[in-house]
């Protein structure tokens, strides 16, 4: 075993999960010279690691990686070991069960078995994944039969493709299941959270974090339904927005294909699982999951037709990012294909899609129509010559853009007939 009292304030911390937030939070924390072991069941995401070959588009992820593998203080692998402190950042996923859906606590519950033959008195827990109201108390009751524990739920609050920075400067809130807990997991991470840090107890501390993701929810599915109005109506919407938004207390969100990633589409569905008051929430969640297929029937007006080829530019759930996890291209591709169309996806942020990716060149050539899924810079700043280029491929030059980003007068000299999302044209 390593000298644990070598490092920084001499504990030994095991990370469980090392995915987008369990990765650089056991790489910021052994860089602060805590002995850190980063623990993953996935052996290939652990080699990827150790060799510094995974993929990112994280700023500065890969530096802070290879800093903390260099500095002797990370260690990665795919067992526990005994340490002073876990932190727990697996997945918790949305499942449906009997028409109902929940949050999939399988992964959560089957690291904390891994870490109980590990565990000693004294040892602090800490619940980074995102979980329903109660599941920090179940699990301290679950382990405190048998050891002196203590456990913390923080939260994580950070935007992908800003991680680093996000997870020094956001604020923090952390619950415990006892006051102890709470200030045993803030003296953590106050070793490189420079926001507040507030401590509360577990169940408000995970209510917190889901009513955070589901006030966006509930905001983007009002611009939303916004956008569906406009199409029935025929105004556009954007400029609707944009004139409301001049209301000095009035700040309406934009309009989208629907809404994706593994935070805000899945986690207001951990509050409706346990209350039959969250009504909003819940006719909210539809809304947005409607979204998807309200793009298809816009394409469909669009083309005039029910079959042809479909060009879908951006496949992440946001711009900018390379997660495709519950992406709303996911379901447009998934219903066009299911339609009878043909689809070629093109994304060079994606680090893996559902469907094949293709080529700019292979996803325009003789497309029907192009259709923007994904606010990426790439779209925002296509020039003159890019379109040109797009232009002699296609079969129609006819682009919809979901996001409302693209250069529309570059495309329009180009003679493409641009569409956006609750422009209100297909009335
Ligand atoms: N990604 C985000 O931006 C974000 C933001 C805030 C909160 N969260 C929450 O953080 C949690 C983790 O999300 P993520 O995006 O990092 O997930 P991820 O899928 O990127 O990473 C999770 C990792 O955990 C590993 N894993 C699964 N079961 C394991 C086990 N028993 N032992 C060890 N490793 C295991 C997987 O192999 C994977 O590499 C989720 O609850 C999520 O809701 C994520």
């Amino acid at each position: 075993m390593r000298n644990v009292e070598k490092n920084g304030n001499g504990k030994r911390i095991c990370v469980i999960g090392l995915g987008y937030i369990g990765l650089p939070t056991a790489s910021m924390l052994a860089i602060q010279g805590f002995d850190v072991i980063g623990v993953d069941i996935n052996k290939k995401r652990v080699e990827e690691i150790k060799n510094l070959s995974f993929k990112t588009k994280e700023k500065d992820l890969m530096t802070l990686v290879k800093g903390a593998i260099n500095s002797g203080n990370l260690k990665v692998q795919t067992k526990p070991e005994r340490a002073d402190v876990f932190i727990i950042c697996v997945p918790t996923p949305c499942i449906e069960n009997n028409g109902k859906k929940k949050c999939d606590l399988k992964y959560l519950n089957k690291a904390i078995e891994n870490i109980k033959p590990y565990l000693e008195d004294g040892n602090l827990i800490i619940i980074e994944s995102t979980i329903p109201p109660g599941t920090t108390d179940e699990i301290y009751k679950r382990l405190s039969k048998d050891k002196k524990i203590y456990v913390a739920h923080c939260p994580e609050r950070v935007l992908p493709g800003n991680i680093l920075k996000e997870l020094v400067e956001n604020d923090r809130v952390i619950g415990g299941v006892d006051k102890k807990s709470a200030e045993m997991a803030k003296d953590i991470y106050e070793t490189f959270v420079t926001g507040k840090i507030y401590l509360t107890d577990a169940k408000t501390a995970e209510m917190v974090k889901l009513m955070e993701n589901t006030y966006r929810d509930v905001n983007i599915a009002l611009a939303n339904e916004f956008a569906k109005i406009a199409e029935e109506i025929g105004i556009n919407v954007w400029e609707a927005i944009n004139l409301a938004n001049k209301h000095p207390r009035v700040n309406i969100l934009k309009p989208g294909p629907g809404v994706g990633g593994h935070c805000i589409s899945i986690d207001p569905w951990f509050i409706v699982e346990k209350s039959s008051n969250a009504k909003l929430i819940k006719t909210a969640r539809e809304l947005n999951d409607s979204m998807p297929l309200f793009v298809v029937e816009k394409i469909k007006k669009i083309i005039k037709k029910d079959n042809g080829k479909i060009a879908i530019f951006g496949v992440t759930y946001k711009g900018n990012v390379d997660d495709t996890r519950e992406s709303p291209a996911e379901k447009v591709a998934g219903k066009l294909i299911e339609d009878g169309f043909e689809v070629k996806c093109y994304d060079s942020y994606a680090r893996e899609f559902k469907y094949p990716l293709s080529s700019l060149d292979d996803a325009v050539d003789n497309a029907d129509i192009i259709v923007v899924l994904a606010e990426h810079d790439e779209f925002k700043n296509f020039d003159k010559d890019d379109i040109k280029h797009i232009s002699s491929k296609v079969r129609s030059k006819i682009i919809l853009d979901t996001k409302n980003i693209i250069n529309k007068e570059l495309w329009k000299k180009e003679g493409f007939k641009v569409y956006v999302l609750g422009d209100g044209k297909n009335a």
